[in-house]
This record gives C-alpha cells, sequence and structure tokens, in this order.
C-alpha cells in the first residue's frame, strides 16, 4: 500500500517554521540551552547537532511546548512554542521512546490519531498506511512491550507522522536502526521535504544527515557555534582527485582553462577546480586525448571532520 502523500500549502512563504530568540533553560545550576537565537525556513530539513548533553533535547522540548523556558521567545508555525494551534500541525519522535506498552501497534496508532480528533474511518486508512509504510503491518497485533528497539523506533515515527505534519521532530530516529531502517528514515524524511514539510532533526549519525539536510548548526553547551548550509556552493572551489593512465605533461598542461592548480603522480592526478562546472569539460578533455580515466572524486569534508572542527574532540561533558 502507497501511503497518500498530503501536499501543504504553505500558509506564509515568508513565515518561519521556527523561530526562537534568547531562548534559554536552566535546570538548577546546570545552564542547559543558554540563550539560542534561531531561524527554521519552511520546507527546510535542518540539522541540529552536538556532543551529549550539549541541550538538543531541551531546545526541542522547549519548541514543543514540554519545557517551559527559563527565558526567550519561541514561534512554532507561526504561533508561541506549545500554542494548541501549532502543536496540531507538529510531529514528534522523542529520543526515549515510551509508550503504554500493553497496546498494540494498531492501538497506539489509533490512541494517537484519536488523540489529533481523527474519525474512525480516516484513522482506518491511515493507520493502514503508516503501518506499512514502516513495514510494522505484519506486526500490527503485536504488543509493544514484544517490540524490539528498532521496531519502537519505527512506531513512534509512524506516530510522529499520523496528523501530515507540517512540522516534524526527529530526535535520533536512526539510533535503534538496521541499515534497512535508516534508509526508511531517509526515505520518509524526503518524502516529507518534496511535500513541503519543514523536518528539525537531531542526530549523532552524521553520514545520514550529511544526506538528508539542506542546513546544519552545531552547539556546544547550550551555545550555537556555527550553522552550515551543506549544498555546494555554486561557484566555490572544489579539489578533485582523478585516478587516469596514459597522461603526460603536455596533457596536463592543456587542462590549463579549468584547473586553478594541477599535481601528477604516476595514476593520481590532484586539481583545484573553480567549481564543479568544470568537471566534466575536463573529463571530455582527457578522454579526447586518450587517457584512460578510472575515477574522479570530488574531495569534500566529511560532516564529521567539520563537527570535530567546529565543536572540538573535547566533547561537550
Ligand atoms: N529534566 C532535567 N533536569 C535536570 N537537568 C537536565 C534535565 N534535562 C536535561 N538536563 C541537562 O541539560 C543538559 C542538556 O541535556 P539534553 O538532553 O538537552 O542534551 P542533548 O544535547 O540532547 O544530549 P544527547 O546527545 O546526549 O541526547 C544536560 O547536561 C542534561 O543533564
Ligand atoms: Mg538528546
Amino acid at each position: 500500500m502507497t501511503p497518500s502523500i498530503q501536499q501543504l500549502t504553505p500558509q506564509s512563504s515568508s513565515r518561519p517554521a521556527i523561530q526562537t530568540h534568547g531562548l534559554r533553560k536552566v535546570f538548577g545550576e546546570k545552564i542547559a540551552v543558554k540563550g539560542l537565537t534561531l531561524e527554521v525556513a519552511q520546507g527546510e530539513v535542518f540539522g541540529f547537532l552536538g556532543p551529549n548533553g550539549a541541550g538538543k533535547s531541551t531546545f526541542i522540548k522547549m519548541l514543543l511546548g514540554l519545557v517551559a523556558p527559563t527565558r526567550g521567545e519561541a514561534f512554532v508555525l507561526g504561533h508561541a512554542a506549545g500554542d494548541v494551534n501549532a502543536r496540531k500541525k507538529v510531529g514528534f519522535l522523542p529520543e526515549h521512546f515510551r509508550f503504554y506498552d500493553w497496546l498494540t501497534a494498531a492501538e497506539l496508532l489509533r490512541f494517537h490519531g484519536r488523540l489529533y480528533g481523527m474519525t474512525d474511518s480516516q484513522l482506518r486508512k491511515r493507520v493502514s498506511e503508516l503501518l506499512d509504510l514502516v513495514s510494522l503491518w505484519p506486526h500490527r497485533e503485536k504488543r509493544l512491550r514484544e517490540f524490539s528497539k528498532g521496531m519502537l523506533q519505527r512506531i513512534g515515527l509512524a506516530q510522529a507522522l499520523l496528523n501530515d505534519p507540517e512540522l516534524i521532530f526527529l530526535d535520533e530516529p536512526t539510533s535503534g536502526l538496521d541499515p534497512v531502517g535508516r534508509r526508511l528514515v531517509r526515505d520518509i524524511i524526503r518524502q516529507q521535504r518534496s511535500r513541503g514539510a519543514t523536518v528539525f532533526l537531531n542526530s549523532h549519525l552524521l553520514s545520514e544527515v550529511e544526506i538528508t539536510c539542506d542546513r546544519v548548526a552545531f552547539i556546544k553547551h547550550g551555545e550555537m557555534l556555527e550553522t552550515r548550509r551543506l549544498q555546494e556552493e555554486r561557484g566555490s572551489e572544489i579539489d578533485v582527485l582523478i585516478r587516469a593512465q596514459n597522461w603526460n605533461t603536455a596533457i596536463l598542461e592543456g587542462l590549463a582553462p579549468w584547473a586553478l592548480s594541477i599535481c601528477g603522480e604516476g595514476e593520481r592526478l590532484t586539481l583545484r577546480v573553480a567549481c564543479a562546472e568544470a568537471l566534466p569539460e575536463i573529463i571530455r578533455y582527457l578522454v579526447s586525448q586518450d587517457v584512460k580515466v578510472y575515477e574522479m572524486t570530488p574531495q569534500r569534508t566529511s560532516l564529521e571532520d567539520l563537527f570535530l572542527q567546529i565543536v572540538g574532540e573535547d566533547g561537550g561533558l
């Protein structure tokens, strides 16, 4: 069964999905979130990254109205955080997913659906679609206490999507999942992006974040260190590694129109180019010169390297 996708029509394209100003939370002596100011646009897939204890989950809970801020302001879909009008349009997969474990998977979704005010006929359709989406249809009558960690994570995801949310918070959605489950989360995020929803993702699995997010923020000790756009900026320089045979110095000199620098040794050519548009031209030229090109790999700094550069290797605890 293919889930029906309800396309969103943005209320006002300029209104941010999330807007906070100086949002702060102190638990006793502990400053969990230190006055965070952040804006997430509608339709963005946003990664919120930071070491253990950085304040990520606390920040999400304040946006959902589950934790009262000590100071500052937060708006979600144009409403004050926690307002019922925002909560109706928000989905949430909590970090520690604990539900009434005597319920079956289908009962849990029906229970949450009724809380959203869904009718029995809406629920019948939606619950079946979602159980199918997260591959739990064969386990729909099983009680949650018999579920594995990954199965709980899957039913949690289904629960987060019940109300066709405009904004979805996923706090460590892949932590208990096998590779198939991780791909499922990735596909769900893509699907949500294409229907116009905003996704706010907390994850330590940076390779997943790298593939799925448009923009990330790095936080540590409750403070924002930096935000970064992950898509390659058009016009920015790229280092490229080419593995090739049959080249010579004269051929390399012919690459001058595209390459800012070139270094060749054995089968390895390393080039710096001004922008990605140069890459197909370089391949075309090399092939025209009878060079055997086996591999061309842009050398990017991985998100993990970036995380360690920005956050530091000492962690946050
Ligand atoms: N209810 C609470 N009472 C007291 N301290 C808390 C509470 N909730 C969180 N904290 C503290 O606030 C800090 C931030 O915690 P939070 O759970 O937001 O971190 P996190 O970034 O989500 O970490 P992780 O990556 O481990 O999930 C931690 O030092 C934590 O011990
Ligand atoms: Mg957390």
